[in-house]
């Protein structure tokens, strides 16, 4: 692993339409080149390689094409986007453009979280900005035949429209409900046609990757997670927010940067994350290690790991779309096993069953909500079962 380098990506400088003067410039094939080189994984969390998504809608034959931001940022514990959003709406809307010229793409469309409805006026505004700038519409910076528009559209509150495929039922007017991959959606999209849906980070690093070179984005991280990565921090320390860290970050290093202190947990990823205990601190942030789309919440020695993962439960029964049995049932019976530890009126042989439950959860649900609502069940079980088995005086039958 390459050591890894402070320094600023994201929160670099960058004046709007730096990236899209850039790209009229130059072909779609130096555009997938500068990904490749940059090596850039998405950034919701799953970590593909953008420049391979890209290639794929890219090469996909069809007469429309999309390009979706996934601003359904719903993860507890996580607001990174909201930052971007707020603050860096030129670095988001240019990385859209540079997709909409890198796939062949005339329409952009941002799905906007639903209780972020109060920034809609303020990016539709900003939009306008840009079209008055020729940063959107017909002929983009003078480039003949580039056209390009965005528009958002708002969800209505349901953590599952996180997921791609589920934000694209959505976006279609239907129940959110994830659909079957594959088809992905670089084939198979918005509408039926190709569509390329990334997060509002991802977009917000192409933006910097197509200014300033993709090699440039590679120097930050590590070998296998290059660029810096924005972490919504919040729970038990000193200085929420939000903070760009490089890639190989360890959990000890961003504990001492947001002053926790006493930290018994980490919960990397949120509620769909693991929770990573005392011991395992010296892991490091990246996909090669503790991987996450950046949530991360830290709970003191005062905390009880019982009732997070209780709350965490109760979140996940209350989100799961219902469609499949895995996820509706599984989230259920998850939740009442806590209940039952709660009481002490549990044994560990069913615990056992319910251990093996979450597992076939991870790969037998349909989505990767029922795929990742077991994880904190199965991580905090196991790594604080002496709290949790011990303290609380119940000592299983
Ligand atoms: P995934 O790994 O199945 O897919 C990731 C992306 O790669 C998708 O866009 C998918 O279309 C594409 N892809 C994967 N295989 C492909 C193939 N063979 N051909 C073409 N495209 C392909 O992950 P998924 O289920 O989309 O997302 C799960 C992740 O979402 C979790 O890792 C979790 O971290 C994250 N998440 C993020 C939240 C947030 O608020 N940011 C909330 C909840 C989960």
């Amino acid at each position: 692993m390459k050591n890894k380098r402070e320094g600023k990506v994201i929160f670099s400088p960058y004046e709007r339409g730096d990236a899209v003067k850039k790209v009229v410039a130059i072909s779609r094939e130096d555009v997938l080149f500068e990904l490749r080189e940059s090596i850039l994984k998405g950034r919701g969390g799953a970590g593909f390689p953008t420049a391979t998504k890209w290639t794929l809608v890219s090469a996909a034959i069809s007469d429309e094409k999309f390009v979706v931001c996934n601003a359904d940022e719903g993860e507890p514990g996580t607001f990174k986007d909201r930052i971007l959003l707020l603050e860096y709406p030129e670095l988001i809307f240019d990385g859209m453009v540079v997709a909409g010229y890198t796939i062949g793409a005339k329409k952009g469309i941002v799905y906007l979280r639903g209780e972020y409805e109060y920034m809609l006026k303020s990016l539709e505004d900003y939009l306008g900005e840009m079209r008055k700038d020729n940063l959107l519409g017909e002929n983009i910076c003078g480039k003949i035949g580039f056209n390009f528009d965005i528009t958002i559209r708002l969800g209505s509150g349901a953590y599952v429209c996180g997921e791609e495929t589920a934000l694209i039922e959505s976006l279609e007017g239907n129940r959110g409900e994830a659909r079957n991959r594959p088809p992905y959606p670089v084939n198979t999209g918005y509408l039926g046609k190709p569509t390329t849906v990334n997060n509002v980070e991802t977009f917000a690093a192409v933006s910097h990757i197509i200014t300033k070179g993709g090699s440039w984005f590679a120097k930050f991280g590590t070998d296998k997670s290059t660029g810096a990565k924005l972490f919504s921090v919040s729970g038990d320390c000193e200085k929420p927010g939000v903070y760009e860290l490089p890639w190989g970050t360890t959990i000890n290093e961003l504990l001492e940067i947001v002053g926790a202190k006493n930290t018994k947990a980490v919960q990397v990823g949120g509620a769909s994350g693991i929770c990573i205990p005392k011991s395992q601190f010296n892991r490091k942030l990246g996909y090669e290690d503790a991987a996450t789309g950046g949530s991360i919440i830290i709970f003191n020695e005062s905390r009880n790991m019982l009732h997070i993962l209780k709350n965490f439960m109760e979140f996940f029964v209350e989100e799961s779309c219902g469609q499949c049995t895995p996820c509706r049932i599984g989230n259920v019976k998850l939740l009442e096993g806590i209940e039952m530890i709660e009481n002490n009126n549990y044994t560990f042989s069913y615990l056992n069953h319910l251990k093996e439950l979450g597992k076939t959860m991870q790969v037998a649900s349909k989505c990767g909500l029922g795929q990742s609502s077991p994880n904190a069940f199965l991580s905090i079980l196991e790594n604080f079962k002496d709290e949790i088995f011990n303290n609380g005086g119940n000592n299983g039958k």
